[in-house]
């Protein structure tokens, strides 16, 4: 029976994959990520299965080829963390999960959006504390207002027709449009400037860092909110801090920050060591961050297992395999 060095894995991801598996891959399961130090935990293993942020970079490939794993299954859409180069120089194969459920990520942009613009978050914690008073509360409607997509795909697309749904106007930027779907493609210059709320649907690039930056923020409407579900790497932060400081943006709604590596998917609570940009940013009232977490539904969970499981069998039997990581165009 194949051997699959399973990194990362938290309760969810076991319960979702030992369902799907059937008993026809030994998945040996570690809670710790991916990375230099703990490369020998993959020793025996035909693959490994990885997540957003575990390590593959050279120095990772290079001792995955030692210890003779063929494939790198990644159970997630993005894979901006993998050496494609190096993989291939490696003759490793990776593969990863092109969809599993777009609605999921959008719909968490949403959520962001609504929770942000109507302060749910501040509400929820004042009335358990029995105030129920409305001061600093006033959302602005949506009906009407302009909503910019940057990265207008499978998750951007249906972002765009949630957005529709509320009456808003939708302006997309994409390298490749696509007629017919309600939304006025234009320039990236023109979404800063005429929306009033944009969310980042695009995957992070050598050539996007930071594409959100000083620059482009200074060019925002001033209750304008920037939602960004993709990759934190998209967002200089400390441009971020200072526009949200300035009060030249309404505020941001972050399911992913560009070090989110060291703390996402862990319980930090108890450590004095923090991040000092993000310390500053989940202490702004008008500021809301998730871990990574747009994912999070149980139809995602299930598919992400169901297409890593099929990616296992396509790659071991020699099959086609649909769904290989290729360098972003
Ligand atoms: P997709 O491949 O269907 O769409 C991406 C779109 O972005 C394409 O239309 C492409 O032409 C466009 N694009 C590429 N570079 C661009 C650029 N520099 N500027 C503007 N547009 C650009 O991908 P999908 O499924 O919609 O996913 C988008 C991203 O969402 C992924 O790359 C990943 O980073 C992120 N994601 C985040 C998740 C989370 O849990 N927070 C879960 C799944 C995906």
């Amino acid at each position: 029976m194949k051997k699959i060095a399973f990194f990362g894995a938290q309760s969810y991801d076991r319960e979702a994959f030992d369902a799907a598996n059937n008993g026809r891959y030994e998945l040996r399961y570690f809670r710790t990520r991916l990375a230099p130090t703990s490369l020998p935990l993959s020793d025996g293993c035909d693959a490994v299965c990885a997540f957003v942020n575990d390590t593959l970079n050279k120095e990772v490939i290079a001792g995955l080829k030692v210890r003779g794993i063929k494939l790198i299954a990644m159970r997630c859409a993005g894979y901006n963390n993998v050496d494609l180069k190096a993989a291939y120089d490696e003759g490793i194969t990776v593969v990863r999960v092109p969809a599993y459920s777009p609605y999921a990520v959008a719909e968490h942009a949403a959520a962001l959006l609504l929770t942000l613009n109507r302060h749910l978050h501040k509400a929820a914690a004042r009335t358990r504390d029995y105030n129920f008073s409305l001061n600093g509360l006033t959302g602005f409607d949506l009906h009407e207002k302009t909503a910019g997509i940057i990265g207008a795909g499978k998750i951007g697309r249906i972002f765009g027709d949630i957005m529709k749904g509320f009456g808003m106007k939708v302006l997309a930027f994409d390298h490749f449009p696509v007629e017919g779907n309600g939304f006025e493609y234009c320039d990236m210059d023109r979404i800063f400037k005429e929306a009033d709320v944009i969310s980042l649907h695009c995957p992070l690039t050598q050539d996007n860092h930071h594409l959100v930056n000083a620059e482009n923020l200074a060019m925002m409407k001033k209750n304008a909110i920037l939602i960004n579900t993709s990759r934190g790497g998209l967002i200089d932060s400390d441009a971020l801090l200072n526009a949200l400081r300035e009060g030249q943006i309404g505020g941001a709604g972050l399911d992913v920050y560009e070090e989110e590596g060291e703390w996402f998917y862990d319980d930090h609570s108890e450590t004095i060591k923090q991040n000092k940009n993000l310390s500053l940013l989940v202490s702004m009232p008008n500021v809301i961050i998730t871990s990574h977490q747009a994912f999070l539904t149980h139809e995602a969970l299930s598919n992400i297992a169901t297409i890593t499981l099929k990616n296992l069998d396509d790659f071991f039997s020699g099959a086609d395999l649909k769904s290989r990581a290729v360098a972003y165009s």
